[in-house]
């Protein structure tokens, strides 16, 4: 079910850690796509050590970045889960040098922050015995040589008694992650597609999950079954319907890849993020450790930077809504629920004044938010006898410009209406 805090919170850190991080590759799909071989792959198992592994620094970073809650991958499509699951072996703690639990001390550092508790889970698992049993309807005459065997049955090998063991299992692990953490805020899925709703009996899991975790919100990779949108990767240039959160890659890669040095700068993560706030949208902003479980230092530098720009704007950021439709203002926009205040966000440096057209109301105070300056602001077009809005002037100086993106506050004295095509004609 959605739920408030949701979509108050705006930004979330999504954490890729994995076996995956020990030769720095893809994460589960190297195999899937044959670039390295299963038994390589799982190699990496050998190689995981979680030696350094620091839940509590996680947390203070991730709430000095202004994040609000965080998704860990509590196991990816390669099945490798990170707790100690009764379930099957396929475990850190019985398969790797790690030997331990790694969501506990996750949750409790997350607890301790006051930050969100998000579960990433794969419904697909790769490695499972009985997971390639099925194929979905779209699938049924495709030829064998098209469909990858670590996802589907081969032709005619069909078995939907081993797929019903599977469901066993993922039901198994899904009430380990449901009931043995603690209070689960945010479940996660991926790996939705290869499977038809009816197979993976998603209705009867979300009501499952509802009777484990009541107050849970859970994203839409469930078949329909979902609370919320999740664009990935291609930032969406309208709001998509609905609740909706971004996840994006710092650099290009979900886990930590050696060869992948093309991180984002602070200043393109930050405007990233004003653009989909002023969508209403939030951003799950990913990063990918190294198997010992320390950051890489690009990504720290970055969520650091964030830091910087979301705490000085948290008044702009954290609770707002959508702000002006396109057109009325040129950059992103929040505002207040009630309407009575409106955030402007600039990237650029003006040359003297800022223009808002189409709002009507009558405006209380025009400031910096950050720095509490009062900016000068005058209509041009209007009067308080008539009804059309005219355009809204505010001064803007030099000296206030922020590094990353200024933020500017326009308090009205009662909600703010906005007007497409003000006058008569
Ligand atoms: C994709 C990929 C996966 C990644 C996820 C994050 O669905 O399958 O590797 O974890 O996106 O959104």
């Amino acid at each position: 079910m959605m739920q408030d805090w949701f979509l108050d919170a705006k930004l979330g850190i999504f954490i890729h850690h994995g076996i995956y991080a020990v030769d720095g590759i893809d994460e589960s799909w190297a195999f899937f796509n044959g670039k390295v071989s299963y038994e390589d792959y799982m190699a990496q198992l050998d190689g995981f050590t979680a030696s350094k592994y620091d839940p509590d620094a996680w947390a203070d970073l991730f709430k000095r970045a202004g994040a609000r809650y965080a998704v860990l991958t509590t196991k990816h499509h390669d099945g490798v889960a990170l707790w100690d699951t009764k379930a099957n072996d396929l475990s850190v703690v019985k398969k790797t040098p790690a030997g331990r639990d790694l969501i506990t001390p996750y949750v409790d550092a997350l607890r301790k922050n006051d930050l969100r508790v998000g579960f990433y889970f794969s419904q697909l698992d790769w490695s499972h015995p009985d997971y390639a049993t099925l194929r979905p309807e779209r699938h049924k005459d495709d030829p064998d040589e098209s469909l990858n065997r670590f996802a589907y049955a081969r032709k005619g090998k069909e078995d939907p008694a081993r797929w019903e063991n599977f469901l066993r299992f993922h039901r198994a692990q899904l009430k380990e992650l449901c009931t043995e953490f603690g209070k689960v805020d945010l479940l996660w899925f991926d790996g939705d597609w290869e499977r038809d709703e009816r197979q993976f009996k998603m209705k009867e899991l979300r009501d499952e999950l509802h009777f484990m975790q009541p107050e849970v919100v859970i994203n839409s990779r469930m078949l329909g079954y979902g609370d919320y949108a999740t664009p990935e990767q291609g930032q969406p240039v309208v709001a998509p319907d609905g609740p909706w959160e971004f996840c994006v890659t710092i650099n290009d890669s979900w886990g930590y890849q050696v060869q992948d040095k093309n991180h984002k700068s602070t200043r393109q993560i930050v405007r990233m993020c004003a653009e989909c706030f002023g969508l209403g949208g939030n951003v799950l902003l990913d990063i990918g450790p190294y198997e010992d479980g320390s950051l890489q230092p690009e990504q720290t530098e970055r969520l650091e930077g964030l830091g910087r720009w979301m705490n000085k704007h948290a008044d702009a950021i954290y609770g707002t809504v959508a702000g002006l439709p396109a057109g009325l203002f040129y950059g992103p926009s929040t505002q207040s629920k009630d309407g009575k205040e409106l955030n402007l966000f600039f990237f650029d440096r003006p040359i003297d004044q800022v223009v808002t057209r189409g709002i009507k109301g009558k405006v209380k105070r025009v400031s910096v938010v950050g720095s509490g300056r009062e900016l000068a602001h005058r209509r041009i077009g209007s009067a308080d006898w008539c009804e059309v809005p005219g355009n809204l002037y505010i001064d803007f100086p030099a000296d206030e410009v922020d590094q990353d993106c200024t933020v500017v506050k326009v308090e009205f004295e009662e909600s703010f209406s906005t007007s497409l095509s003000p006058g008569r004609s």
